[in-house]
């Protein structure tokens, strides 16, 4: 005989109470615990893209490892490709515990990614065509990435803030060997420096787009607000890129490079960084698959998929998608 617990005899109303009551008192969420479907949803949906994009993240620095100059930068950059690989992996078996309840597998995960359903980030439709570029994206997208992702730390959702422990710590090391890069280039040649000053011109508007846009967080029904509603994050994509230019904008002049955009200080007053909006349209068709190397890179992604059949199938003990 099935045991009902009182929790289970609630109306859906009051279940939803008592959850957001878990919710305020700061508890953990795991994976097994009853959650309102926006939740799961609004979850599966950040967890999937932080996971894919970990794993699409991989490839324009997979590029540098034959190219690196030396050999100590080849193996940091091959660890660093590896760690990406691996945040990937971790992030989609959360990913997949939020989905079983609703009979969809990882699989679909992958399959929503080729046929375009799921979206990856932005900065990873770019191209890297120099060794500077390498090192600006270890530099300031790991940066970036650090920033938005220890504002998650303390999630709400418990799988997803143990997983993002792990993450960060490694992101640190990331952008450490990212700063390594850009230092050197910065005390070198003059063809290093300019090489370096072409890297942050080409990836500017790919570092503020890298937040999202700012949201209308009054009208209260963007998905913003529904992350900040859950304590999943705390802060808005605004206030993230704002934190962003804090920390970045000062080292930057520091070691001799110029912004790419004029326009842009410190506001005293208004207490915030003022500076010239990226074009959003532009954003839109990137993450459309529409971006420079976007069908590049998912034909990669997919050619691996396929010829690594035998390895998911290996593990499984069943026949893969492919
Ligand atoms: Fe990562
Ligand atoms: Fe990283």
């Amino acid at each position: 005989m099935a045991i009902v617990t009182s929790f289970e005899r609630l109306s859906e109303e009051d279940k939803y109470q008592r959850f957001m009551e878990r919710i305020e008192a700061g508890e953990k969420i795991e994976a097994d615990d009853w959650m309102p479907d926006e939740y799961r949803m609004t979850l599966i949906k950040l967890i999937a893209m932080h996971g894919i994009s970990e794993i699409m993240g991989a490839l324009p620095e997979k590029e540098w490892v034959p190219k690196a100059p030396t050999l100590r930068r080849k193996l940091g950059i091959m660890a660093k490709v590896q760690d990406e690989m691996g945040h990937g992996q971790l992030l989609l078996r959360v990913a997949e515990d939020l989905m079983a309840p609703l009979g969809k597998t990882r699989e679909e995960i992958m399959q929503d990614l080729f046929s375009g359903n799921l979206k990856f980030h932005n900065v990873f439709h770019m191209p890297a065509p120099t060794w500077g570029d390498a090192g600006l994206i270890g530099w300031l997208v790991d940066g970036a990435a650090i920033i938005t992702q220890t504002n998650m730390l303390d999630a709400s959702y418990g799988p997803y803030a143990r997983a993002l422990k792990r993450i960060c710590a490694e992101e640190v090391f990331h952008a450490q060997h990212g700063e390594s890069i850009i230092l050197a280039l910065a005390e070198g040649t003059k063809e290093q420096k300019e090489m370096l000053q072409g890297a942050l011109n080409r990836w500017w508007d790919a570092l503020l787009m890298f937040f999202g846009p700012d949201s209308p967080s009054t009208t209260g029904t963007s998905k913003q607000d529904i992350t900040i509603k859950y304590r999943i994050r705390t802060k808005t994509n605004e206030q993230l890129r704002q934190d962003f230019f804090t920390k970045y904008v000062p080292r930057i002049l520091s070691i001799g490079l110029q912004l790419p955009d004029e326009t842009m200080h410190y506001d005293e007053t208004e207490g915030k960084w003022i500076y010239r909006q990226p074009d959003w349209n532009q954003f839109k068709e990137i993450i459309r698959n529409n971006g420079p190397k976007s069908k590049e890179r998912l034909r990669l992604r997919e050619l691996s998929y396929r010829h690594n059949a035998w390895v998911r199938e290996a593990l499984s003990g069943s026949k893969a998608t492919v």
